[in-house]
């Protein structure tokens, strides 16, 4: 019996450690520039393994990574033109997976009925996105928006993550603004107070006030005359299964996530800022290294912060799934709702389709009190 049907009936937070993922999105599984044409990668979803390679003319494709004739991983393979072909004996497959050449066999000798599952795939914002899911739901499946991207007046650093932990808690690191304390010693921000929240199947959307003061203040430029301090609203959008958040128009953050397995899940971070800093800066050749530096020196240091904690977490419910947890920020039960209740619509799931948003004992509209609940 899966893990997700021996929780029924278990407190929210628990089933949301369970779950598995809603296939019918689009996911992020590599950065476009890190694959080059003829090239083949290995990548998983949800412990599902594909070969993904660019083929001579550029374009990017996703197959399973099993050989049809005897299994063998395609992504060992090589390249040819716009098909792939199997490290073993040379099959050839083209882009829908479909047998179309064996080199030992003679021209006019009817090749065999051997496909390899394949996968729609898209390239947007530098990253290589594929739809694991139904294929004919891909189309009608938008892809985040990310209106930053390529914008003048931009500056994007790109921050790749790598988590020994459940998506799901991952996902609630993004939304649960009250760890500003994990992160005091990087100036992070201060006294969080959830201010809106709003749930629904698709997603969770909350308003949070944060304070800033110090280094990361004076980067964003966020201080008021004769001040570093800084009183802001954080907008956090989780639409399943990625996140987009937005400090008023000075910064933006999309995280879209590739749950790998059940205890590993990759990010892929596009952050954008309004940097105080001269354009030939941003916009010239200089522009790669200074994002190399800010994502060195920012950002990469509150994520191993982070990973620190998310993988903790997991290590404890890996040894006890079922030791009870206090959960007072309901912007993370509304979150674990959604995640809940998206694995049980997808169909993937056995455990039939009880509404998550239904049992939980605490409504998103519930009153809040400087973010926790009253
Ligand atoms: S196993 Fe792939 S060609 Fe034989
Ligand atoms: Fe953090």
């Amino acid at each position: 019996m899966e893990a997700s049907a021996v929780l029924k009936g278990q407190p929210i937070y628990r089933r949301a450690r369970a779950v598995g993922i809603n296939p019918n999105y689009w996911y992020p599984v590599f950065w476009a520039d890190q694959l080059k044409p003829e090239e083949v990668v290995s990548v998983k979803i949800w412990d599902s393994s594909l070969a993904v390679y660019r083929d001579a003319d550029g374009t990017v494709h996703a197959m399973a990574d099993a050989c049809p004739h005897k299994g063998v991983e395609l992504h060992k393979g090589e390249v040819h033109g716009n098909n792939l072909v199997c490290p073993y004996h040379g099959w050839e497959f083209d882009s829908d997976g479909q047998c179309v050449g064996i080199p030992y066999f003679p021209k006019e000798q009817k090749l065999p009925c051997a496909q390899a599952k394949s996968y729609p795939t898209r390239e947007a914002y530098g990253i290589v996105w594929v739809f694991p899911g139904l294929a004919e739901l891909a189309e009608q499946q938008p892809l985040p928006d990310v209106p930053q991207y390529g914008q003048p007046g931009w500056f994007m650093v790109r921050i790749p993550g790598h988590f020994q932990a459940h998506f799901s808690i991952c996902n609630e690191n993004t939304m649960d603004v009250f760890h500003g304390f994990l992160h005091k010693d990087l100036q992070g921000w201060y006294e969080p107070k959830l201010l809106k929240l709003k749930q629904d199947d698709d997603g969770v959307a909350a308003e949070y006030q944060v304070s800033y003061e110090g280094f990361l203040s004076k980067l964003l430029g966020l201080g008021t005359k004769g001040s570093d301090s800084a009183t802001r609203t954080v907008s956090i959008h989780y639409r399943y299964p990625h996140y987009a958040t937005s400090l008023e128009s000075v910064s933006s953050l999309y995280l879209m996530r590739l749950p790998i397995g059940p205890t590993e899940t990759k990010s892929f971070s596009l952050m954008f800022l309004k940097l105080p800093l001269p354009q030939w800066l941003l916009n010239g050749p200089i522009a790669r290294v200074l994002e190399k530096v800010i994502l060195n020196n920012i950002f990469l240091k509150f994520l191993h912060q982070d990973v620190e904690m998310m993988e903790s977490e997991q290590r404890n419910y890996s040894i006890d799934p079922h030791r009870n947890y206090v959960e007072v920020n309901p912007a993370i039960i509304a979150l674990q709702r959604v995640i809940v209740g998206q694995y049980e619509r997808s169909g993937v799931s056995h455990t039939s389709s009880v509404d998550a948003s239904k049992e939980s004992s605490i409504q998103p509209s519930q009153e809040v009190s400087n973010g926790m609940l009253v």
